[in-house]
């Protein structure tokens, strides 16, 4: 990580010192050459109207030809037609000959500059040209340092240098504090996660951070608070079901044992006490059975069976199966579908839902009660109503219907062979479908589940 810093911090600033100052050194050279060339041009025009070029020896020209030779720290060698040296500022040369390219070519009316890196100067040959016969006289040789550029450049270089070193410094500084700072909220995170992994929900958690390490604990909270419901609930069941399933069995025994006890027991008491022995194994089968159906809900909740099925004709197989049981107890069914319904769904999950809620209409309704089915949809769900004139659901306990082995009459729950899993089944079975169930109910008046499904199923 601190490298990643130094690299993202320093380097772009390198790069971009280096163009910054490769942009000054191209640009202060090329103003100095066109200075230059313009001071060479003025001294032509000085020259020209003279006869310096044949005669030299002019006092005032010759100290304008150094003074700008001063100017630039350099050399200034004036050359005549005949390539010879009248004047030079070092005074090395006169009287001699210059025959190089650069003067060659400015003879033929070229103006020419280099400039040297190497050397830091810069070499300037300016032909003289006389306007009137368009001749070319002679030519200036300037030679300029161009040391001063490359100081400032030195010097700005050695303070962008020096500036980066400092940033390198700061970052490096802050890339420690500030990991840090980031590490160690995250490391209580691990541990506490380490604490929760081994068992340990009994403790919240809080770590003081940025905003979002502060969210990842509120998070946190939460889930546990969820964990610790979850946990509750499944402690709750499994007492629920040892207890459910050996209700059954205790009365099994009592029967069995007060038979055993008697001696030259009547052959019909035998009878009456087999019938309800026979009643509660029964009894604990279909406990079984619906615990099996709710704990194979939850383990396959991913492989629905889908299939597109015709919802009408569902509901009327089941109302069918149920019709005799509905007239043991002089119940009337009816049966109202408002349109042909065809839906994405599991057909035996579905079917064992809505089986529950009927059943339930029937069990806890009132002698010559009726229950109501009707069917309805719109362009993305079914609804499913089942009304019943029965006894009703206590305000309080609507909210514990759908809870594993809750019963609000135990007795005439078991009396009719319920389990207290009929509703929680039901409402499994429409979640997996990804659909809603909802009671109305009023105690003494009757019963009113909705079931609302989406026609197509959604994974
Ligand atoms: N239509 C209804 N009318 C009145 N009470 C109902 C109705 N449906 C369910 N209940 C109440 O909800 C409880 C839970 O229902 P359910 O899960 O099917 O269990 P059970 O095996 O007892 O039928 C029932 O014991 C009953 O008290
Ligand atoms: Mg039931």
């Amino acid at each position: 990580m601190l490298c990643a810093f130094i690299v993202i911090g320093v380097v772009p600033l390198s790069f971009f010192t280096m163009v910054i100052l490769n942009t000054y050194e191209e640009k202060a050279i090329n103003n100095r050459i066109a200075e230059m060339q313009s001071q060479g041009n003025m001294l032509a025009n000085l020259l020209l109207p003279t006869g310096y070029l044949t005669t030299g020896g002019i006092a005032e020209i010759d100290i304008a030809v150094s003074r700008i030779a001063e100017l630039y720290q350099g050399r200034i060698l004036i050359v005549n037609k005949n390539l010879n040296i009248i004047k030079d500022t070092y005074a090395l040369e006169d009287g001699r000959y210059l025959v190089s390219e650069e003067v060659i070519q400015s003879f033929n009316g070229n103006n020419i500059s280099i400039a040297d890196r190497e050397n830091r100067n810069i070499k300037l040959t300016y032909p003289i040209l006389d306007n009137s016969t368009k001749e070319i006289r002679g030519v200036i040789v300037m030679n300029g340092s161009t040391k001063d550029i490359y100081s400032v450049r030195n010097s700005i270089e050695q303070r962008a240098v020096l500036f980066a070193l400092t940033l390198a410094i700061l970052i490096m500084v802050f890339a420690i504090i500030f990991s840090g700072k980031l590490t160690k909220p995250l490391t209580s995170v691990v541990n506490f996660i380490d604490r929760l992994s081994e068992g340990y929900l009994e403790d919240g958690f809080t770590i003081k951070g940025y905003n979002e390490i502060e969210k990842i604990s509120d998070s946190f909270n939460h889930m546990i608070v969820k964990m610790r419901k979850l946990e509750n609930s499944r402690q709750e069941f499994v007492s629920n079901v040892s207890h459910e399933l050996k209700t059954p069995i205790t009365s099994i025994k009592v029967l069995a044992d007060s038979l055993l006890m008697q001696e030259d027991t009547p052959v019909e008491l035998y009878r009456e006490f087999l019938t309800d022995i026979t009643e509660e194994i029964e009894r604990e089968n279909k406990i079984i059975t619906d615990l099996l159906s709710l704990v194979k809900l939850d383990k396959t909740a991913g492989d629905m069976n889908i299939a597109t099925i015709n919802i009408n004709d569902l509901l009327e197989q089941i109302l069918k199966r149920l019709g005799p049981i509905a007239k043991k107890q002089n119940i009337e069914l009816i049966y109202e579908s408002f349109r042909p319904v065809l839906a994405d769904v599991d057909e035996v999950k579905l079917s064992l839902a809505i089986s529950n809620l009927i059943e339930n209409a029937i069990k806890y309704n009132t002698e010559d009660g009726w229950v109501r089915v009707s069917l309805n949809a719109d362009h993305k769900y079914f609804f499913i109503k089942v009304a019943d004139s029965g006894i009703g659901i206590p305000e309080d306990a609507q909210d514990f219907i759908f809870e594993r082995f809750y019963r609000v009459d135990k007795a005439r729950s078991r009396e009719s062979g319920g389990t207290g899993l009929g509703l929680a089944i039901t409402k499994n079975v429409i979640q997996m479908h990804r659909g809603a169930i909802r009671v109305y109910s009023k105690e003494g008046e009757g019963t009113t589940f909705n079931v609302r499904i989406p026609l197509n199923y959604i994974s």
